[in-house]
């Protein structure tokens, strides 16, 4: 099976710092429906790694390949379409777009891939029934409470069945009821669809989860 992403020695200089590292050598080849836990120190560079990973900022060494085609050669705009259609984000701090209703936040994948019009409905009913904000698609965000900021995030990140979802911390504002479900939708996106799971979290029941384990450090990463 050909890897879905390859990591190869991705270094990351400290911001205004150009003579220390925040991370060096991170390599890792991930397969389609691949679940890896990331774990590490607050601080030590997992969202920066994730936001290398979808092309929201740049490495300052090493290599990157997603389906076999080198990420180091595209433009921002090839990186911004190919995120757009292949990858989903849950952001740590979740990104809701103020301006839009939940349910246009969960919309706006599906939306900006053109996918078609009549399946969005029911593909957002269903996520938001499973996530159990049902009720919560005519709110705004900022009306929310974090965990339905944060379960809206998850939904907007699988919405339109990527390749590769990121998702940073992704259970943190939840209880654990809540965690879970987020989790078993994750890993049946993996299941059913045959995404690739990056998972950043600092919760071992979380991490528990995943098909693998791995320690990020300033060296790279390390099996747990
Ligand atoms: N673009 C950047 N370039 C270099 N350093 C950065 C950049 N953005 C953030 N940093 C710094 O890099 C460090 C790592 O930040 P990052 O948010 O990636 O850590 P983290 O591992 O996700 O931590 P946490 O577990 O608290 O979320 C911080 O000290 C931060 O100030
Ligand atoms: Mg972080």
């Amino acid at each position: 099976m050909t890897a879905l992403l390859v990591l190869d020695h991705l270094a990351k200089r400290l911001a205004g710092d150009s003579e220390r590292w925040l991370f060096r050598a991170a390599s890792l080849s991930l397969a389609p429906a691949d679940f890896v836990a990331i774990m590490g120190e607050s601080g030590v560079g997992k969202s920066t790694l994730l936001h290398i990973i979808a092309g929201l900022e740049r490495p300052d060494a090493g290599h990157m390949t997603f389906r076999d085609q080198s990420l180091d050669l595209l433009d921002d705009d090839a990186r911004t379409l190919l995120r757009r259609r292949h990858m989903g984000f849950v952001f740590q701090a979740f990104h809701l777009i103020p301006q839009l209703t939940v349910e246009e936040n969960i919309a706006l994948p599906w939306r900006l891939n053109a996918l078609p019009r009549h399946d969005m409905r029911p593909r957002i009913g269903t996520l938001a029934e499973r996530l159990g904000i049902s009720k919560r698609l005519s709110a705004w965000p900022r009306e929310l409470s974090g965990g339905e900021m944060q379960r809206v995030a998850v939904a907007r990140a699988v919405v339109h069945r990527p390749a590769l979802i990121l998702a940073d911390e992704p259970t943190g504002s939840l209880d654990a009821e809540s965690a879970e479900t987020v989790l078993d939708l994750l890993r049946e996106s993996g299941e059913a669809e045959g995404a690739a799971i990056l998972l950043v979290t600092h919760s071992p029941t979380a991490a528990g989860r995943a098909r693998r384990r791995l320690r990020f450090d300033a060296q790279g990463f390390h099996p747990l």
